[in-house]
């Protein structure tokens, strides 16, 4: 039997850099490999317990899916959907909350960061995050769940929703892991906390071309380029965590220039600039590939109704089973 993979990426505007090596990559990793069965879900409907612009919602929704193709997902390998299109989710996480304590979900840290950071906004959906989160693994019975170390938390929660379950009604979850893959931290241009969109000159864009990277990388803080060691943090520090990221090979040559009082930023910034937009040129032609096939088929549209059917049958199944065994009427 292969193991379930479940995944997903909130809708939040456009994927960047940070993403793609933090999270795209792993999802890629482990897709078309025999032992893994993949779901990839852009989960629009986290994306509803935060402010956001219904406006351009939708097409927010459908960028993410571009951005997964772009990246190299791939519905012959991946089963690939909106969260929102698989309404049994929404009706699965209504039963695990029966097994949840308000108690416990307000005392994750992911909680509390979203009430700092949205105060007026503390809402039943804000609050309900994690078991929404638990009915989206759950519903797959996913084994594995590739995601960074800051969901950690969520899965915990997803754990023990599934074990109260199995207990109480005798359902079959099992217990989803997180699954490291080489997903890389990549930290924000600044060198302040992680590649953020919501932080303006901390990311590159995957649509950034290669001017705007230049850009970004040209006003990335530095100092007078040495002479001395190499500092351990801060803008500097930060600069050298990008060459190792994206020109590993050429780490130890500037680290020497550094130490030696000659290193050129300019140089270097241009040579990293290079190296990154290196990552992105494959991803924009892939992009550029994908969106001709939209005009000319409707390709995309095609992608999320073949995924959805599929997803919808899994969750249909499980959403029955839990009815059944918690005692509703048929
Ligand atoms: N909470 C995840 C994040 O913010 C997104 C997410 C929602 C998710 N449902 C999921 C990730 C299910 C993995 C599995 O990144």
């Amino acid at each position: 039997m292969k193991k379930r993979i479940l995944a997903g990426m909130r809708t939040s505007g456009r994927l960047h850099l940070g993403n793609y090596l933090g999270g795209a990559k792993g999802m890629l990793e482990l897709q078309g490999k025999n032992e893994y069965e993949t779901n990839y879900m852009v989960a629009d409907l986290h994306g509803l317990t935060t402010p956001y612009d219904k406006v351009t919602f939708a097409q927010d929704t459908k960028n993410v899916i571009i951005d997964y193709l772009a990246a190299g997902l791939d519905p012959e390998k991946s089963t690939i959907f909106v969260d929102s299109h698989v309404p049994e989710v929404i009706e699965l996480a209504y039963y695990l909350s029966t097994v949840t304590t308000l108690a416990k979900m307000t005392h994750l840290p992911t909680y509390k960061e979203k009430v700092k950071q949205f105060p007026e906004h503390v809402t039943m959906a804000l609050v309900n995050y994690p078991v929404l989160m638990a009915a989206d693994i759950l519903a797959f019975n996913a084994e594995l769940v590739p995601v960074g170390i800051d969901q950690e938390p969520h899965l915990e929660v997803a754990r023990e929703i599934a074990r109260r379950m199995n207990q109480d009604y005798g359902t079959n979850f099992k217990e989803p892991k997180i699954f490291a893959t080489k997903g890389k931290y990549v930290p924000s241009l600044l060198g302040d906390g992680k590649m953020s969109k919501s932080v303006e000159g901390s990311y590159i864009a995957l649509t950034d071309d290669s001017k705007t990277v230049m850009g970004k990388v040209a006003r990335m803080p530095s100092d007078a380029g040495g002479p001395g060691e190499v500092p351990n943090e801060g803008p500097v520090a930060n600069i050298f965590t990008y060459l190792e990221l994206f020109r590993p090979n050429r780490l130890e040559y500037y680290s020497g220039m550094y130490k030696r009082g000659e290193l050129k930023y300019s140089e270097l910034k241009e040579d990293l600039a290079r190296a990154i937009f290196d990552v992105l040129r494959p991803i924009q032609e892939k992009r550029k590939e994908i969106e001709k096939r939209d005009i000319d088929e409707r390709y995309i549209d095609r992608v999320i109704r073949e995924g959805t059917e599929k997803a919808r049958k899994i969750a249909r199944a499980t959403v029955e089973e839990v009815k059944e065994k918690m005692g509703m009427l048929g």
